[in-house]
């Protein structure tokens, strides 16, 4: 894309189940970029799975690791870059992707209940990482709502997924850059 301009990253943001892993990974091929998975790269390097993370000394535990991470990737450049959907919850991170030069953030959209019915999909692949911040559907619906404006707020654009494959999401999201 023409307009790629001084972009060297590309952030994908979104709740979980928005399709941030399998877009992203289709994107960065289509761009010939690499990517990289927060979550993932978390895990390989503590060697621990997102539940165990959890489980271990709680969620405020696992937000510190995360932040840490989130620095390191940052500093990639030609990669597409998946958040965990809660990442943007913390305000320093928050900073940290706006500050990040030549990052372009896109935040990929969808309503709740799509949302979950999608995750609830995925949980039944195996190998599929348990989310524990979905365990209660009630819960978890509030903090998708008071994730939705830090999301708008922090991405660039605005990418509905709804009713399109991952493939459709992204020749379009190539379309608008
Ligand atoms: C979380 C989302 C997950 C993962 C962790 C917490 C959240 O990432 O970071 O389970 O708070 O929404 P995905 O959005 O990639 O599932």
């Amino acid at each position: 894309p023409a307009s790629l301009g001084n972009v060297r990253r590309i952030v994908l943001t979104g709740f979980m189940g928005a399709g941030k892993s399998t877009i992203g990974r289709e994107l960065a091929a289509r761009l010939g970029w690499k990517f990289l998975d927060l979550d993932h790269h978390l895990e390989q390097r503590t060697q621990a799975t997102i539940p165990e993370l959890f489980e271990r000394h709680g969620e405020p535990h696992f937000r510190r690791l995360e932040s840490a991470a989130l620095v390191s990737t940052l500093a990639l450049t030609d990669t597409v870059i998946a958040l965990g959907g809660g990442t943007p919850e913390i305000h320093t991170n928050r900073l940290l992707i706006e500050q990040a030069p030549g990052t372009l953030t896109i935040f990929l959209d969808a309503p709740f209940p799509v949302l979950f019915d999608r995750c609830v999909l995925q949980a039944l692949n195996p190998g599929a990482t348990d989310r524990p911040v979905l365990k209660d559907p009630v819960l978890a619906e509030s903090r998708f709502r008071l994730r939705q404006p830090l999301y708008r707020r922090l991405a660039r654009l605005t990418q509905p997924t709804e009713d399109q494959t991952p493939a459709e999401t992204v020749t379009a999201i190539l379309e608008r850059l």
